[in-house]
C-alpha cells in the first residue's frame, strides 16, 4: 500500500493545491485533492481486469473550480437543503446562505466544498483532511473543526471517517458528493446499472425539493429498490415525485439503527462487471441520478456530463432536518464529538 503526494495546480489566488494518491495491494487506487477534500478518482478493475475510473468528474483544477455539480467534494456544513435557509436553535433564529434561487440553502452555501483543506498522511493507506469553519461562516453558528479521514484498505473499501466539534450549539450534515458510473465516463449513462437500496421508506419533497415531512413507505412505488432493479426501469413513470425532480433526487431512510454501520446500497453494472457497495451509520441517503446534468460541463477525457451520466449515493441526515422535528436530529453540542463513517466498497 502507498500514499503519494504531488503538486496538482495553483488556485487563482496563488494557493497551491495538492493531490494524494492512495493505492492498495490490489492495484485499486483513489486520488484526493486538498481543494474541497475532493475524491477525484476511484480506479478499479472491470471483470477482465481492465482498470477504469468509476467517478464522473474532472481532471483539471479549472474543471473542479468551474463545476456546479459538487462532484466528489466534501459538503458541509449542511448537505442538501434547508428551507428558506432558516432554522431555530434554543430560540435563536439563524439565516444561512440562500444560494439556490436566492431562497434555499443548498449544500451549506458552498463553504466546505470550495475550501482548501489541510492534509496529512496518517498511514500508508490513509490521508486526513482538516478544515476550520469560523463561527458565522455562511450564517452557521459555531467554530466548527472537522476532519475527514480517507482510508483505502485491501478489501477494496474506501472508508470516509468524519469527525467534528463545535464551540456553540449548531447543526451538521457532512457528505461526499461523488457521482459514480461503474462503466466509467466513457460508458454512457447509468440507467442500466442495477441498484438495491436497503431502505423501506423515503422522504417525498415539494416542488422546491424540500421534504414535506412525510416518511412514505417505498412499497408499491417507483422508489422501491429493496430488490435490485435497473435505475432506469421506473425513472420515467408519471409520478409527481419523479416528474418534478426529472428523475430520482430523494432522501431514502436507511433501514436498521442509525448510529450503527449497516448496508445502504449495492450497485452492479452488467456491462463492465463492476460492483459498488455502500455502508454507513447515518440515517439517510440521497439517491441523485444526475438529472440536471445537460452536457454543458466537460469532464474527464473531454467527455461532457450528460443527463444520468452518474448516480450519487450521498449518505446524510434527512434534508431540512433542522425544520422537521420528526426527523433524526443533526444538532451538535459543544463538548461533544460528531463521528460518522461511510464506506464505498468496489
Ligand atoms: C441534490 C440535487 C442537486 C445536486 C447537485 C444533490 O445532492 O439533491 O438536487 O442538483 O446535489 O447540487
Amino acid at each position: 500500500m502507498s500514499v503519494i503526494k504531488t503538486f496538482y495546480d495553483t488556485m487563482p489566488d496563488g494557493r497551491e493545491v495538492y493531490q494524494y494518491k492512495i493505492e492498495n495491494n490490489n492495484g485499486v487506487f483513489v486520488e484526493l485533492l486538498t481543494r474541497g477534500a475532493t475524491l477525484a478518482s476511484f480506479v478499479c478493475p472491470d471483470r477482465d481486469g481492465v482498470l477504469g475510473d468509476i467517478l464522473v468528474g474532472f481532471d483539471t483544477l479549472q474543471g473542479h473550480l468551474a463545476t456546479t455539480t459538487y462532484a466528489g467534494e466534501i459538503i458541509g456544513q449542511y448537505a442538501n437543503r434547508i428551507c428558506d435557509g432558516k432554522f431555530t436553535l434554543d430560540g435563536t433564529q439563524y439565516q444561512v446562505t440562500q444560494n439556490e434561487n436566492g431562497v434555499t440553502c443548498l449544500h451549506g452555501g458552498g463553504e466546505y466544498n470550495s475550501a482548501l483543506w489541510q492534509a496529512i498522511i496518517t498511514d500508508d493507506n490513509a490521508v486526513e483532511f482538516s478544515y476550520h469553519s469560523p463561527d458565522g461562516a455562511e450564517g452557521f453558528p459555531g467554530n466548527v473543526d472537522i476532519t475527514v479521514l480517507y482510508v483505502l484498505n485491501d478489501h477494496n473499501e474506501l472508508e470516509i471517517h468524519y469527525t467534528a466539534t463545535t464551540d456553540k450549539k449548531t447543526i451538521v450534515n457532512f457528505t461526499n458528493h461523488a457521482y459514480f458510473n461503474l462503466g466509467t465516463m466513457a460508458g454512457g449513462d447509468v440507467l442500466d446499472h442495477e441498484l438495491q437500496l436497503f431502505c423501506d421508506a423515503f422522504t417525498p419533497t415539494d416542488e422546491r425539493s424540500i421534504p414535506t415531512g412525510e416518511i412514505r413507505p417505498v412499497a408499491g412505488t417507483a422508489f422501491d429498490f429493496r430488490t435490485a432493479k435497473k435505475i432506469g426501469r421506473d425513472i420515467g413513470l408519471d409520478d409527481v415525485q419523479l416528474v418534478q425532480c426529472r428523475g430520482y433526487d430523494h432522501n431514502f431512510c436507511v433501514s436498521g439503527e442509525s448510529g450503527k454501520l449497516r448496508p445502504v446500497a449495492k450497485v452492479s453494472d452488467e456491462k463492465s462487471g463492476r460492483k459498488l457497495e455502500v455502508f454507513s451509520d447515518l440515517p439517510g441517503v440521497q439517491l441523485y441520478t444526475g438529472n440536471f446534468l445537460d452536457g454543458s460541463e466537460t469532464g474527464k477525457g473531454g467527455i461532457p456530463l450528460q443527463k444520468h451520466a452518474g448516480f450519487c449515493l450521498e449518505t446524510q441526515y434527512y434534508p431540512d432536518t433542522p425544520n422537521q422535528p420528526d426527523f433524526p436530529s443533526c444538532v451538535l453540542e459543544p463538548g461533544k464529538t460528531f463521528k460518522s463513517l461511510t464506506i464505498f466498497k468496489v
